[in-house]
């Protein structure tokens, strides 16, 4: 491990770990919900059944991964099982037509159809309070649910510090996708990345019993392949001694004080699939990004500069370094996307985190330059929070900002 000037002593991290610990307790989903949220499931079942046929509706994301905090939302997503020969639905027709159904019914509120999001969905809210996402046949986000559900199983800690991050990332509000910043999902990958560094967790897709060839299982024409043999899991892995005695306090801490001041954003991609960093070159996650950069960032440049030099100012207080930037990794920020449009830019990749099966798919692509600015900030500040005095951190991590 670096040398690190801020580290706390360990009764700062037996207060944070305290903390933590409250906090999950706290936002633990009340039985009820989870009640609630298994009758909407039963209800969307039958609508689904009754506009499509034969229709099968799975959960998927926090509802499926253990790693929901109370009120959260519902992510579903609906399977068509359509009769040999039939028409296929397209996902556009699919978002229309059960849209549409659902607009009849007074017991949904809000419904959205976003047909040309990058997965069309429905949303709406529940008369019972649900906020609810419907997806259409895409597997690819049940077998990552499951994967994320994998880890978590594996070491209570992670589930630990996911809500202690799921927290302070809604409250800073740097946890919108459409407005910049980053995914919950792309949050718990961010943890299981750091979680792997420090031992905590194995790699679960290169872990291969027999003959230690990686096997193909096909998925959306991704390799959905990972070792999920939980009980046989001590033949292959084993945490290291040290890594059993980290506490939670201690690991939220080394989170945010690698994400303020080691990983290099410029060059690097964070990949829980092979268990280390990847470089973007590697990866050839830099071109579109050019491509685009000539066409909009001069006019763009000198008022971010602007804006830059003024959030500099006002983070040169802070007691960690910004990591530099390179101007040439700037790009033109989007501001606010809206929701039901298409971006401009297909990918961008200032924040790089590859998505464990869509190999090309950069999970932070929503990150622009000035939302990175802020995320790194908020890292920054959180580091920075939890070195100095364990006794109300957590709570002042999650204050809200205005
Ligand atoms: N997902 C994905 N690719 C993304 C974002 C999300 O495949 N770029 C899928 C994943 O299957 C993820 C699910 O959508 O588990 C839900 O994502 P998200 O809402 O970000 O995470 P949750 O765990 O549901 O968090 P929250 O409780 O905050 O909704
Ligand atoms: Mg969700």
């Amino acid at each position: 491990r670096r040398y690190d000037p801020h580290r706390p002593p360990a009764r700062v991290f037996a207060l944070i770990t305290r903390d933590a610990k409250n906090l999950n307790q706290e936002l633990k989903p009340k039985p009820e919900e989870e009640k609630w949220k298994l009758a909407l499931l039963q209800r969307l079942t039958a609508i689904a059944n009754e506009v499509f046929g034969q229709a099968e509706v799975k959960p998927f994301g926090s509802t499926g991964n253990g790693l929901a905090l109370a009120n959260a939302d519902m992510d579903v997503c609906v399977f068509l099982n359509m009769p040999k020969g039939s028409q296929e639905v397209s996902p556009v027709e699919f978002v229309e037509r059960l849209g549409d159904r659902l607009e009849r019914d007074n017991e949904f509120q809000n419904i959205l159809q976003l047909k040309r999001a990058r997965v069309p969905i429905v949303k709406l809210n529940h008369v019972n309070g649900i906020a609810c996402d419907i997806g259409y046949q895409n597997d690819l986000a049940i077998w990552n649910t499951h994967l994320l559900w994998t880890y978590c199983r594996i070491d209570e800690r992670m589930r630990e510090m996911v809500v202690v991050i799921k927290t302070w990332a809604k409250r800073r509000k740097i946890n919108n996708p459409y407005m910049g910043s980053l995914s919950s999902y792309a949050y718990v990958l961010l943890v299981i990345h750091v979680l792997q560094r420090c031992e905590v967790l194995p790699n679960l897709q290169s872990i291969v019993p027999g003959n230690g060839k990686i096997p193909y299982w096909d998925c959306q024409e991704f390799n959905r392949y990972f070792f999920d043999d939980l009980s046989n899991l001590s033949q292959y892995w084993k945490p290291t001694p040290e890594s059993l005695k980290q506490s939670v306090g201690e690991l939220l801490y080394e989170f945010f004080r690698y994400f303020a001041s080691e990983f290099r954003y410029i060059t690097h991609v964070v990949s829980i699939r092979c268990g280390r960093l990847l470089t973007k070159e590697a990866k050839e996650w830099t071109k579109e990004q050019q491509q685009h950069q000539r066409h909009q960032q001069e006019q763009q440049q000198q008022e971010h500069q602007q804006q830059e030099h003024q959030q500099q100012q006002e983070q040169q207080q802070e007691h960690f370094d910004h990591p530099e930037t390179s101007p040439s990794e700037s790009t033109q920020p989007e501001g606010q996307t809206p929701m039901d449009t298409k971006p401009t830019v297909r990918n961008r990749y200032l924040f790089c985190i590859e998505d464990p099966f869509e190999l090309d798919h950069n999970v932070g692509r929503p990150v622009d330059r000035n939302s990175l600015f802020t995320i790194r900030g908020e890292f920054m500040r959180a580091a920075k929070l939890l070195s100095k005095n364990g006794d109300g951190a957590i709570s002042r991590l999650c204050q809200e900002r205005e």
